[in-house]
């Protein structure tokens, strides 16, 4: 395993584990994934280094967190426990009273990363962050993150905490690139993170779909890159990951990992549908891409061009009712 450079209190690895997945529905992983299998990828992880557990108090309405928290154990004050606030009604005491819930659903006596799950279009953060300020002078909430943050809505919130808002969590891969443009530059400019979450296209970049092979859950369904157009036009980019991963000994997914966290000020927190996966994840962290993968990889990717926005929509209707 690897580690972030950034002399934060606690080693942040660089793969993480994300738990959505973790008793959420919409995942449809079913009963013995949430009562056997998260808790082994949980105990896996842990034995390979992994430090960084990310969850949110929507995931599965507070099940996530349960799972993750009773899955740790003694352990959750040795790793990097990072969850997030829903900014529904962001005033202080509404921060703080729900900073205490999660912490309690976790079995934990302090949330390393506490986020802001997405920004409020309509209050500004400087409400958030006066509840956030407290939540660290108390010593509940080591430090600030927040999640589908602009640049500058992150700088803004960083003015009104006061002080630096660790990490903006946001989509981050092969196929999702924007943060490049000035995510990435602020974060090593400035010695903050950046969590890539859906650094696997939510399992588009594994090559395990197709057309004739598409994934059956409510999140897929709805998320456009799985439109059979557009597993389509993935496959170049699908076989450029095999090749790499035919010369790196390791799976196309591995490889997308690796990609991602090439970067210095990223981490990513892959899901996993099970040990084996979870695995393969940890030890992308080990795969040195060379520059020459790297670019092959970023070209591909550029030429894949999937169809989205308001495009995708009615595509999405049909191919999920068959019209
Ligand atoms: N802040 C936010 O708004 C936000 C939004 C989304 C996600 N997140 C966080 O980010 C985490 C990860 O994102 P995500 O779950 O959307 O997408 P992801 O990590 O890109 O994809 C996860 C899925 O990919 C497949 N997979 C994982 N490892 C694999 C491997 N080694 N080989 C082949 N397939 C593999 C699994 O699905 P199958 O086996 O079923 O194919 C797994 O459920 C979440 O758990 C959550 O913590 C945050």
């Amino acid at each position: 395993m690897r580690y972030l450079g950034i002399g934060a209190a606690k080693q942040i690895s660089k793969i993480g584990l994300g738990t959505w997945q973790f008793g959420s529905r919409e995942w449809g992983y079913g009963d013995r994934y949430a009562d056997q299998v998260a808790r082994a990828i949980v105990r896996r992880a842990l034995e390979l280094g992994v430090t960084l557990f990310d969850t949110a108090e929507i995931y599965g309405f507070g099940r996530s967190e349960r799972i993750l928290g009773q899955a740790l154990g003694e352990d959750r004050e040795r790793v990097f426990l990072a969850t997030k606030i829903l900014p529904v009604l962001p005033v202080a005491p509404v921060v703080e009273q729900r900073a205490v819930a999660s912490a309690d659903r976790l079995g934990a006596r302090s949330l390393d990363l506490y986020q802001v799950h997405q920004p409020n279009p309509l209050i500004r953060d400087g409400t958030i962050m006066r509840g956030m300020r407290a939540l660290q002078r108390v010593g509940l909430v080591g430090e600030v993150g927040v999640s589908n943050y602009s640049l500058g809505r992150w700088r803004a919130a960083e003015d009104a905490l006061g002080s630096p808002v660790l990490s903006n969590q946001v989509p981050y891969s092969l196929v999702a690139r924007s943060p490049e443009r000035d995510l990435l530059p602020y974060a090593v400019q400035r010695g903050r993170v950046v969590l890539a979450y859906s650094p696997l296209a939510q399992g588009l970049l594994s090559g395990r779909y197709d057309p004739d092979n598409r994934p059956a859950n409510r999140v897929r369904a709805g998320n456009p890159l799985f439109l059979p157009e557009n597993l389509q036009g993935a496959a170049e980019l699908i076989a450029t990951l095999r090749e790499v991963a035919e010369a790196r000994s390791a799976t196309p997914a591995q490889i997308a990992l690796a990609w991602v966290i090439r970067h210095p000020a990223v981490a990513a927190i892959p899901g996993a549908s099970s040990v084996e996966q979870l695995e393969h994840n940890a030890a992308a962290a080990d795969i040195d891409l060379t520059d020459g993968q790297y670019q092959a990889l970023a070209a591909a990717a550029a030429r894949f061009q999937p169809i989205t926005g308001p495009a995708a929509i009615p595509r999405l209707a049909r191919a999920r009712f068959g019209r």
